[in-house]
């Protein structure tokens, strides 16, 4: 059976990596979320006192940061590592969500992480969750989905998320930190936030996540 690649872009916490979990697990196919390895480049700044807007040292430190998966359960859960380390609760966090815009849209950064993204799909059949997967990473993916929702029940969304981890933060906060990292990541020069000519544009507002993998999967294998 042919393989293709399924590529999921969209603002934040708009349920991608939800649905791009379950897409995956459904046509078995490894599912990459590009998003953590952009969270994990911004932890080891923060760890490491890099300085963004030095290249010296932007370039040093990405040659030092290896970011991995690994999967975690049956259930196809897979957690980042950053230089052997299991980062993802880590990476997840709120001040990790201030600053990872800010380091996403350094082009040193983008093409350091969209060349690892293209090894990784070289061979097809994985399901990439991002911002610019349809765009840059693989302008001739099969299936591309451009995926939004309404700003407050993203905002909902992703409190639950965080109260689930933990933290307990205002609604306020987090509308306001996703307007910020739609903003930022829409308006960078290098490998913005935007709808690929070819893509299906799904608004999950008000249907279920299970009506959306349907949808998604149903669409894959339509290019099977
Ligand atoms: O998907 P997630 O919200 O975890 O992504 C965190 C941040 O990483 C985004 O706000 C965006 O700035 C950046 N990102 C990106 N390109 C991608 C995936 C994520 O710039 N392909």
């Amino acid at each position: 059976m042919p393989k293709i690649i399924v590529a999921i872009d969209g603002y934040s916490s708009c349920g991608k990596s939800s649905t791009a979990k379950l897409v995956a697990r459904q046509l078995n196919y490894p599912y990459i979320d590009t998003g953590s390895m952009y969270r994990a480049v911004t932890l080891y700044f923060i760890q490491n006192h890099v300085s963004p807007t030095n290249p010296k040292e932007v370039e040093k430190a990405l040659q030092d940061i290896h970011i991995s998966f690994r999967r975690q359960d049956d259930e196809g859960k897979n957690e980042t590592y950053l230089n052997g380390l299991n980062v993802e609760t880590e990476i997840r966090k709120m001040y990790i969500a201030e600053k990872v815009s800010d380091v996403a849209a350094l082009v040193q950064v983008r093409h350091a992480m969209v060349a690892q993204q293209q090894q990784m799909g070289r061979e097809k059949g994985v399901v990439m969750d991002g911002r610019d997967i349809g765009t840059v990473v693989f302008p001739e993916a099969e299936l591309k989905i451009f995926m939004t929702a309404d700003p407050l029940v993203r905002a909902q969304r992703r409190q639950l998320e965080l109260m689930e981890k933990g933290e307990l933060i205002g609604i306020e906060e987090i509308a306001e930190n996703l307007k910020k990292r739609d903003y930022i990541d829409t308006h960078r020069a290098e490998g913005p936030l935007r709808q690929a000519e070819d893509a299906f544009y799904l608004d999950n507002s008000f249907i279920t996540l299970e009506e959306q993998v349907d949808l998604v999967v149903r669409l894959a294998d339509e290019q099977i």
